[in-house]
């Protein structure tokens, strides 16, 4: 088992990586905690035991329950159970589930605490860490929601085994970006060694930066045009998919503003395409001016224009102001 600390002062949580991790769960728990809430869904690869007595909350699967209608769900059985500030929330599950359980945990009573149980990949080196929360409305995915760090976070491998190869895939997507946030190799890692990585390195830029007014938004190297993609095609191809294309696109189009050199962008390419074995093309079909549009509207844009997190001399930074026609040819260079 490897402990790793998202240092945060008194809001300090520790996260749990290892096989069986989940039976750590109530070392986790705020002492204070009389009752739980568990937040899951059907089909979680396991049930959890968190040592005080619990109700469970199940919520629908798909992003189509990410939403305001499953907050106030919650919240109504919440109100029956009687939760208090003197209990708490366990999110139990993918990425979807702890931005749910989260949410509801920060807005019932205006705050009790939460903890996350992560059983997906993406959830444990992603969006059970940081303290997002939040759920969908139509215009647009995870506009309503608030920053909520958790108490504590178990990853426990266990629930890896289980994992569609798609779901796998989307973790990759993840950890490719990571990969080119610190140029470590991390598939030359044991998978509790690459995982425990990948918290530590979202560990970091998170407490250098909660709220996203700087370092944190390197987190999104990849995804401007990954949430274009992920629109465009009505979800058919998956974030960490989307990703993977998203940080090709990226270093194809830091080299079409001279920021990086075409060493650089073929090193995109093998370590998206060929160590992490992600698809690396555009899908057909889509139009290419209508994929700028969508990235011009990304909820990440600093003001007018385009904004994307950049590969460049002085590494991946946020970059303003991209010239639409550089975007547009560099969408052309991309199969
Ligand atoms: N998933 C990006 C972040 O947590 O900031």
């Amino acid at each position: 088992m490897i402990t790793v600390q998202v240092p945060l002062g008194d809001r300090s949580y520790d996260v749990l990586v290892g096989h069986g991790a989940r039976s750590e769960l109530p070392a986790l728990l705020p002492a204070t905690a009389r009752r739980a809430a568990v937040v899951t869904q059907d089909g979680i690869p396991f049930e959890v035991d968190p040592g005080i007595p619990y109700e469970r909350f199940v919520i629908g699967d798909g992003e189509d329950h990410k939403s305001l209608a499953t907050i106030e769900q919650l919240s109504r059985g919440f109100a029956r159970m009687g939760l208090t500030r003197h209990d708490v929330v366990i999110g139990v599950g993918g990425g979807m589930v702890t931005d749910v359980a989260g949410f509801a945990a920060a807005s019932w009573h205006r705050g009790i605490p939460v903890v996350h149980v992560s059983t997906s990949l993406v959830g444990m080196v992603d969006a059970a860490i940081g303290g997002k929360t939040g759920v969908n409305i139509p215009e647009g995915k995870n506009l309503v929601g608030a920053y909520w760090q958790p108490s504590g976070v178990v990853c426990d491998l266990d629930a890896l085994a289980t994992l569609p190869p798609r779901e796998v895939r989307c973790g990759r997507g993840e950890m490719a970006k990571y990969h080119f946030l610190t140029g470590d190799d991390l598939l030359a890692m044991s998978e509790v060694e690459r995982i425990a990585r990948c918290v530590q390195i979202k560990a970091d830029i998170v407490a250098s930066d909660e709220r996203e007014g700087g370092r944190r938004a390197l987190l999104n190297y990849g995804h401007t045009l990954a949430h274009a993609l992920e629109i465009a095609t009505d979800h058919a191809l998956a974030h960490g998919e989307a990703v993977a294309v998203g940080l090709v696109y990226a270093a194809q189009l830091a080299h079409r503003m001279g920021r990086i050199d075409a060493r650089r962008v073929q090193q995109h390419l093998d370590v998206v395409g060929g160590s992490y074995e992600l698809g690396t093309s555009l899908p057909s079909g889509l139009s290419p001016d209508d994929l700028v549009t969508l990235m011009g509207r990304d909820k990440k844009v600093l003001s007018d224009g385009l904004t994307f997190v950049l590969d460049g001399p002085a590494g991946v930074e946020v970059v303003p102001g991209v010239d639409p026609a550089l975007a547009l040819d560099a969408l052309h260079a991309m199969g």
